[in-house]
Protein backbone atom coordinates (compact mmCIF):
# COMPACT_ATOMS: atom_id res chain seq x y z
CA UNK A 1 0.00 0.00 0.00
CA UNK A 2 0.99 2.91 -1.09
CA UNK A 3 2.78 5.53 2.14
CA UNK A 4 1.21 9.28 2.12
CA UNK A 5 3.03 12.13 -0.04
CA UNK A 6 4.88 14.34 2.62
CA UNK A 7 2.72 17.45 3.76
CA UNK A 8 5.14 19.49 1.37
CA UNK A 9 3.70 17.52 -2.02
CA UNK A 10 0.06 17.81 -0.78
CA UNK A 11 -2.45 20.08 -2.71
CA UNK A 12 -4.03 21.25 0.21
CA UNK A 13 -6.90 23.05 -1.62
CA UNK A 14 -7.48 20.02 -3.77
CA UNK A 15 -8.24 17.42 -1.23
CA UNK A 16 -10.80 14.98 -1.98
CA UNK A 17 -12.10 12.15 0.36
CA UNK A 18 -10.03 9.90 0.20
CA UNK A 19 -8.32 6.89 1.92
CA UNK A 20 -4.54 7.58 2.72
CA UNK A 21 -2.20 5.76 4.96
CA UNK A 22 -0.49 8.14 7.53
CA UNK A 23 2.48 7.65 9.32
CA UNK A 24 0.55 6.64 12.55
CA UNK A 25 -2.72 5.12 13.62
CA UNK A 26 -3.45 3.76 17.59
CA UNK A 27 -4.36 -0.09 17.82
CA UNK A 28 -5.41 -1.24 21.14
CA UNK A 29 -6.66 -5.08 21.80
CA UNK A 30 -9.14 -6.59 23.56
CA UNK A 31 -8.67 -9.95 25.20
CA UNK A 32 -9.49 -11.80 28.03
CA UNK A 33 -12.41 -9.96 29.33
CA UNK A 34 -9.81 -5.96 29.10
CA UNK A 35 -8.55 -3.52 26.65
CA UNK A 36 -4.72 -3.69 26.73
CA UNK A 37 -3.30 0.06 26.87
CA UNK A 38 -3.11 0.10 23.17
CA UNK A 39 -0.22 1.75 20.92
CA UNK A 40 1.04 3.96 18.10
CA UNK A 41 1.94 2.12 15.10
CA UNK A 42 3.08 2.81 11.82
CA UNK A 43 1.62 -0.78 10.34
CA UNK A 44 -1.61 0.14 8.10
CA UNK A 45 -2.43 -3.48 7.81
CA UNK A 46 -4.42 -5.24 10.26
CA UNK A 47 -3.67 -9.51 10.74
CA UNK A 48 -6.62 -11.09 11.62
CA UNK A 49 -8.03 -14.58 12.02
CA UNK A 50 -10.49 -15.78 8.79
CA UNK A 51 -12.66 -16.57 11.80
CA UNK A 52 -13.41 -12.67 12.72
CA UNK A 53 -17.16 -11.92 13.74
CA UNK A 54 -16.05 -8.43 12.29
CA UNK A 55 -15.72 -10.38 8.33
CA UNK A 56 -18.55 -12.80 8.70
CA UNK A 57 -21.21 -11.33 10.79
CA UNK A 58 -20.88 -7.64 10.31
CA UNK A 59 -19.88 -7.39 13.92
CA UNK A 60 -18.27 -3.71 13.37
CA UNK A 61 -18.63 -0.29 14.15
CA UNK A 62 -16.88 2.86 14.07
CA UNK A 63 -16.89 6.47 14.13
CA UNK A 64 -15.90 9.36 12.04
CA UNK A 65 -14.73 13.06 13.63
CA UNK A 66 -12.54 15.97 12.33
CA UNK A 67 -9.54 18.03 13.84
CA UNK A 68 -9.21 21.83 12.61
CA UNK A 69 -6.43 23.97 12.10
CA UNK A 70 -7.42 27.62 13.49
CA UNK A 71 -6.06 30.46 12.40
CA UNK A 72 -2.98 30.42 15.09
CA UNK A 73 -2.19 27.18 14.21
CA UNK A 74 -3.24 25.26 16.64
CA UNK A 75 -5.51 22.11 16.16
CA UNK A 76 -8.67 21.81 17.92
CA UNK A 77 -11.07 18.86 18.39
CA UNK A 78 -15.45 18.77 17.99
CA UNK A 79 -17.42 16.88 20.33
CA UNK A 80 -15.13 13.92 20.31
CA UNK A 81 -16.52 12.69 23.58
CA UNK A 82 -20.29 12.86 21.98
CA UNK A 83 -18.44 9.92 19.32
CA UNK A 84 -17.43 8.37 22.48
CA UNK A 85 -20.50 8.04 23.76
CA UNK A 86 -22.39 6.84 20.10
CA UNK A 87 -19.35 4.32 19.96
CA UNK A 88 -20.29 2.54 23.31
CA UNK A 89 -24.27 2.98 22.21
CA UNK A 90 -22.93 0.69 18.66
CA UNK A 91 -21.03 -1.70 21.14
CA UNK A 92 -23.99 -2.28 23.34
CA UNK A 93 -25.94 -3.13 20.51
CA UNK A 94 -23.61 -5.89 18.90
CA UNK A 95 -22.48 -7.35 21.97
CA UNK A 96 -19.01 -5.53 22.12
CA UNK A 97 -16.99 -4.33 24.60
CA UNK A 98 -17.26 -0.60 25.06
CA UNK A 99 -14.06 1.30 25.12
CA UNK A 100 -13.74 3.76 27.54
CA UNK A 101 -14.35 7.61 26.77
CA UNK A 102 -10.98 9.42 28.11
CA UNK A 103 -9.08 6.39 26.90
CA UNK A 104 -11.06 7.25 23.29
CA UNK A 105 -10.39 10.61 23.41
CA UNK A 106 -6.46 10.54 24.13
CA UNK A 107 -6.46 7.73 21.33
CA UNK A 108 -7.86 10.37 18.81
CA UNK A 109 -5.09 13.08 20.29
CA UNK A 110 -2.37 10.81 20.11
CA UNK A 111 -2.94 10.31 16.72
CA UNK A 112 -3.71 14.04 15.45
CA UNK A 113 -0.50 15.09 17.47
CA UNK A 114 1.79 12.35 15.98
CA UNK A 115 0.30 13.20 12.22
CA UNK A 116 0.28 16.90 13.06
CA UNK A 117 1.91 17.59 9.55
CA UNK A 118 -1.43 16.55 7.71
CA UNK A 119 -4.09 18.66 9.88
CA UNK A 120 -4.46 20.95 6.71
CA UNK A 121 -3.69 24.83 6.78
CA UNK A 122 -6.72 27.29 8.00
CA UNK A 123 -8.25 28.56 5.39
CA UNK A 124 -7.94 25.77 2.93
CA UNK A 125 -11.19 24.48 4.44
CA UNK A 126 -9.64 21.10 4.89
CA UNK A 127 -9.54 18.76 7.91
CA UNK A 128 -8.09 15.88 9.15
CA UNK A 129 -10.49 13.17 9.34
CA UNK A 130 -10.28 10.67 11.63
CA UNK A 131 -11.59 7.04 11.61
CA UNK A 132 -12.02 5.19 15.03
CA UNK A 133 -13.29 1.66 14.33
CA UNK A 134 -13.61 -1.54 16.55
CA UNK A 135 -14.25 -5.66 15.02
CA UNK A 136 -14.88 -8.36 16.67
CA UNK A 137 -11.27 -10.62 15.96
CA UNK A 138 -10.10 -14.24 17.00
CA UNK A 139 -11.26 -17.25 15.25
CA UNK A 140 -14.85 -18.50 15.65
CA UNK A 141 -17.57 -19.76 13.28
CA UNK A 142 -21.04 -19.44 14.68
CA UNK A 143 -22.88 -16.54 14.74
CA UNK A 144 -21.73 -15.63 18.12
CA UNK A 145 -19.58 -12.38 19.27
CA UNK A 146 -15.94 -12.63 18.65
CA UNK A 147 -13.74 -13.70 21.90
CA UNK A 148 -11.13 -10.69 20.79
CA UNK A 149 -11.34 -7.33 19.50
CA UNK A 150 -9.49 -4.38 18.16
CA UNK A 151 -9.74 -0.82 18.57
CA UNK A 152 -8.53 1.13 16.26
CA UNK A 153 -8.23 5.02 14.77
CA UNK A 154 -6.37 6.01 12.25
CA UNK A 155 -6.59 9.56 10.26
CA UNK A 156 -6.60 11.37 6.72
CA UNK A 157 -6.10 14.92 5.37
CA UNK A 158 -9.43 15.68 3.63
CA UNK A 159 -10.92 18.87 2.00
CA UNK A 160 -13.83 20.82 2.06
CA UNK A 161 -16.99 19.49 0.81
CA UNK A 162 -17.50 22.41 -1.04
CA UNK A 163 -14.48 23.92 -3.65
CA UNK A 164 -15.65 27.81 -3.79
CA UNK A 165 -18.50 27.55 -1.77
CA UNK A 166 -21.72 25.66 -0.35
CA UNK A 167 -23.77 24.89 -3.63
CA UNK A 168 -26.86 22.87 -3.44
CA UNK A 169 -27.80 19.49 -5.08
CA UNK A 170 -30.52 17.07 -5.62
CA UNK A 171 -31.38 13.90 -3.86
CA UNK A 172 -33.75 11.27 -4.93
CA UNK A 173 -36.06 8.86 -3.03
CA UNK A 174 -35.55 5.54 -3.01
CA UNK A 175 -37.60 1.91 -3.27
CA UNK A 176 -34.79 0.53 -0.74
CA UNK A 177 -34.34 0.95 3.64
CA UNK A 178 -31.12 1.71 4.89
CA UNK A 179 -32.56 0.37 8.40
CA UNK A 180 -36.00 -1.80 9.43
CA UNK A 181 -38.00 -0.42 12.15
CA UNK A 182 -36.33 -1.80 15.28
CA UNK A 183 -32.99 -2.86 13.45
CA UNK A 184 -29.68 -1.20 13.85
CA UNK A 185 -30.50 1.86 11.91
CA UNK A 186 -29.78 4.26 15.45
CA UNK A 187 -26.21 2.72 15.57
CA UNK A 188 -22.80 3.50 13.17
CA UNK A 189 -22.25 -0.06 12.42
CA UNK A 190 -20.56 -1.79 9.08
CA UNK A 191 -23.66 -3.84 7.97
CA UNK A 192 -26.07 -0.38 7.38
CA UNK A 193 -23.02 0.83 4.94
CA UNK A 194 -23.00 -2.47 3.32
CA UNK A 195 -26.91 -1.87 2.40
CA UNK A 196 -26.35 1.47 0.99
CA UNK A 197 -24.21 0.93 -1.56
CA UNK A 198 -26.80 -0.26 -4.23
CA UNK A 199 -29.05 2.19 -3.69
CA UNK A 200 -26.68 5.13 -3.25
CA UNK A 201 -24.93 4.00 -6.95
CA UNK A 202 -28.40 4.07 -8.38
CA UNK A 203 -28.64 7.32 -7.27
CA UNK A 204 -25.35 8.62 -8.67
CA UNK A 205 -26.41 6.91 -11.97
CA UNK A 206 -29.53 8.84 -11.80
CA UNK A 207 -27.43 12.08 -11.45
CA UNK A 208 -28.52 13.07 -7.94
CA UNK A 209 -25.79 13.32 -4.94
CA UNK A 210 -27.47 10.86 -3.02
CA UNK A 211 -30.87 8.90 -1.38
CA UNK A 212 -33.55 10.42 0.97
CA UNK A 213 -34.07 6.99 2.81
CA UNK A 214 -38.06 7.20 3.72
CA UNK A 215 -39.08 5.06 7.19
CA UNK A 216 -38.95 1.92 6.72
CA UNK A 217 -42.20 0.95 7.77
CA UNK A 218 -44.27 3.33 5.72
CA UNK A 219 -42.29 5.25 3.26
CA UNK A 220 -44.37 8.23 3.66
CA UNK A 221 -42.06 10.35 6.27
CA UNK A 222 -37.90 11.27 5.65
CA UNK A 223 -35.64 9.49 7.62
CA UNK A 224 -31.72 10.43 6.45
CA UNK A 225 -30.08 11.73 3.26
CA UNK A 226 -27.37 9.94 2.56
CA UNK A 227 -25.04 9.36 4.77
CA UNK A 228 -26.37 12.32 6.89
CA UNK A 229 -29.34 13.82 8.90
CA UNK A 230 -31.84 15.95 7.10
CA UNK A 231 -33.20 19.37 8.04
CA UNK A 232 -35.81 21.89 6.53
CA UNK A 233 -36.66 25.34 7.64
CA UNK A 234 -39.88 26.45 8.00
CA UNK A 235 -41.35 30.31 6.96
CA UNK A 236 -41.88 30.54 10.34
CA UNK A 237 -38.19 30.31 10.87
CA UNK A 238 -38.83 26.30 12.72
CA UNK A 239 -35.76 24.28 12.14
CA UNK A 240 -36.98 21.11 11.71
CA UNK A 241 -35.38 17.12 11.82
CA UNK A 242 -37.27 13.62 11.39
CA UNK A 243 -37.41 12.18 14.59
CA UNK A 244 -36.95 8.13 14.55
CA UNK A 245 -35.71 4.90 16.26
CA UNK A 246 -33.95 4.09 12.92
CA UNK A 247 -31.73 6.91 12.39
CA UNK A 248 -28.34 7.95 13.33
CA UNK A 249 -27.83 10.35 16.06
CA UNK A 250 -26.18 12.57 14.44
CA UNK A 251 -23.67 14.74 16.26
CA UNK A 252 -23.46 17.38 13.92
CA UNK A 253 -27.64 17.56 14.14
CA UNK A 254 -27.75 18.08 17.59
CA UNK A 255 -24.93 20.68 17.81
CA UNK A 256 -27.64 22.58 14.82
CA UNK A 257 -30.63 22.20 16.44
CA UNK A 258 -28.91 23.77 19.86
CA UNK A 259 -26.94 26.89 17.63
CA UNK A 260 -30.03 27.52 15.55
CA UNK A 261 -32.35 28.02 18.61
CA UNK A 262 -29.47 29.80 20.72
CA UNK A 263 -27.72 31.53 18.25
CA UNK A 264 -30.01 32.22 15.26
CA UNK A 265 -33.41 32.44 17.44
CA UNK A 266 -35.24 29.88 15.63
CA UNK A 267 -37.17 27.05 17.00
CA UNK A 268 -35.71 23.61 17.10
CA UNK A 269 -38.23 21.00 16.05
CA UNK A 270 -37.71 17.20 16.12
CA UNK A 271 -40.49 15.07 14.54
CA UNK A 272 -42.67 13.71 11.56
CA UNK A 273 -41.28 15.03 8.11
CA UNK A 274 -43.81 13.52 5.73
CA UNK A 275 -42.42 13.18 2.21
CA UNK A 276 -45.67 14.22 0.25
CA UNK A 277 -45.68 17.90 2.41
CA UNK A 278 -42.57 19.18 1.77
CA UNK A 279 -43.88 22.82 1.10
CA UNK A 280 -43.68 23.60 4.22
CA UNK A 281 -40.07 24.27 3.89
CA UNK A 282 -38.27 27.31 2.83
CA UNK A 283 -34.69 25.15 2.92
CA UNK A 284 -33.56 21.80 3.63
CA UNK A 285 -30.10 20.27 3.48
CA UNK A 286 -28.22 17.59 4.77
CA UNK A 287 -25.75 17.68 7.94
CA UNK A 288 -23.09 15.51 8.99
CA UNK A 289 -18.89 15.26 9.95
CA UNK A 290 -18.60 14.58 6.10
CA UNK A 291 -21.19 16.70 4.47
CA UNK A 292 -20.70 19.29 6.89
CA UNK A 293 -23.93 21.10 5.68
CA UNK A 294 -24.88 20.07 2.28
CA UNK A 295 -27.79 22.58 0.76
CA UNK A 296 -30.24 20.50 -1.00
CA UNK A 297 -31.75 22.08 -4.07
CA UNK A 298 -34.41 19.43 -4.65
CA UNK A 299 -35.85 16.11 -3.93
CA UNK A 300 -37.35 13.99 -6.69
CA UNK A 301 -40.15 12.06 -5.54
CA UNK A 302 -42.86 9.56 -7.55
CA UNK A 303 -41.30 11.19 -10.92
CA UNK A 304 -41.83 14.71 -9.46
CA UNK A 305 -38.45 17.20 -8.36
CA UNK A 306 -39.32 19.36 -5.17
CA UNK A 307 -37.12 22.50 -5.51
CA UNK A 308 -36.51 24.02 -1.69
CA UNK A 309 -34.92 27.49 -2.18
CA UNK A 310 -32.94 26.95 -5.30
CA UNK A 311 -31.24 24.64 -7.23
CA UNK A 312 -28.15 26.63 -7.71
CA UNK A 313 -27.91 29.13 -4.69
CA UNK A 314 -27.77 28.41 -0.76
CA UNK A 315 -30.47 29.89 1.22
CA UNK A 316 -29.61 32.38 3.73
CA UNK A 317 -30.67 30.48 6.92
CA UNK A 318 -28.50 27.25 5.32
CA UNK A 319 -25.36 29.28 5.23
CA UNK A 320 -25.81 31.13 8.25
CA UNK A 321 -26.03 27.88 10.02
CA UNK A 322 -23.17 26.83 7.75
CA UNK A 323 -20.99 29.69 8.88
CA UNK A 324 -21.82 29.81 12.35
CA UNK A 325 -21.04 25.76 12.55
CA UNK A 326 -17.76 26.00 10.68
CA UNK A 327 -16.77 29.25 12.74
CA UNK A 328 -17.09 26.88 15.62
CA UNK A 329 -15.22 24.30 14.22
CA UNK A 330 -12.33 26.44 13.05
CA UNK A 331 -12.20 28.43 16.37
CA UNK A 332 -13.65 31.91 14.42
CA UNK A 333 -16.81 31.82 16.56
CA UNK A 334 -17.15 31.12 20.56
CA UNK A 335 -18.20 27.63 20.86
CA UNK A 336 -20.77 26.62 23.85
CA UNK A 337 -19.03 25.06 26.99
CA UNK A 338 -17.84 21.67 26.34
CA UNK A 339 -17.92 21.35 22.48
CA UNK A 340 -13.82 22.39 21.98
CA UNK A 341 -10.44 20.14 22.71
CA UNK A 342 -7.23 21.22 22.09
CA UNK A 343 -4.81 18.55 21.04
CA UNK A 344 -1.68 19.61 22.97
CA UNK A 345 1.18 19.25 20.38
C1 LIG B 1 -26.16 7.35 8.27
C2 LIG B 1 -25.58 8.61 8.84
N1 LIG B 1 -26.42 9.57 9.26
C3 LIG B 1 -25.95 10.72 9.79
C4 LIG B 1 -24.59 10.96 9.92
C5 LIG B 1 -24.11 12.24 10.51
O1 LIG B 1 -23.64 12.04 11.82
P1 LIG B 1 -22.55 13.02 12.42
O2 LIG B 1 -23.12 14.39 12.37
O3 LIG B 1 -22.35 12.55 13.82
O4 LIG B 1 -21.35 12.89 11.58
C6 LIG B 1 -23.69 9.99 9.48
C7 LIG B 1 -22.23 10.22 9.60
O5 LIG B 1 -21.67 9.96 10.62
C8 LIG B 1 -24.18 8.79 8.95
O6 LIG B 1 -23.34 7.84 8.53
Amino acid sequence: MAKAPAPSEIDWQNLGFEYMDLPYRFLAHYKDGKWDDGTLTEDATLHISEGSTGLHYGQADFEGLKAYRTKNGDIQLFRPDQNAARMQKSCERLLMPAFPTDKFINAVKSVVKANADYVPPYGTGGTLYLRPLMIGVGGNIGVHPAPEYLFTVFAMPVGAYYKGGVKPTNFTTSYYDRAAPHGTGQSKVGGNYGGSLLPGDEAHKAGFSDVIYLDPATHTKIEEAGSANFFGVTKDNEFVTPKSDSILPSITKYSLLYLAEHNLGMKPVQGDVFIDDLDRFTEAGAMGTAAVIAPIGGIEYKDQLHVFYSETEVGPVTQKLYDTLTGIQFGDVEAPEGWIQKVEL
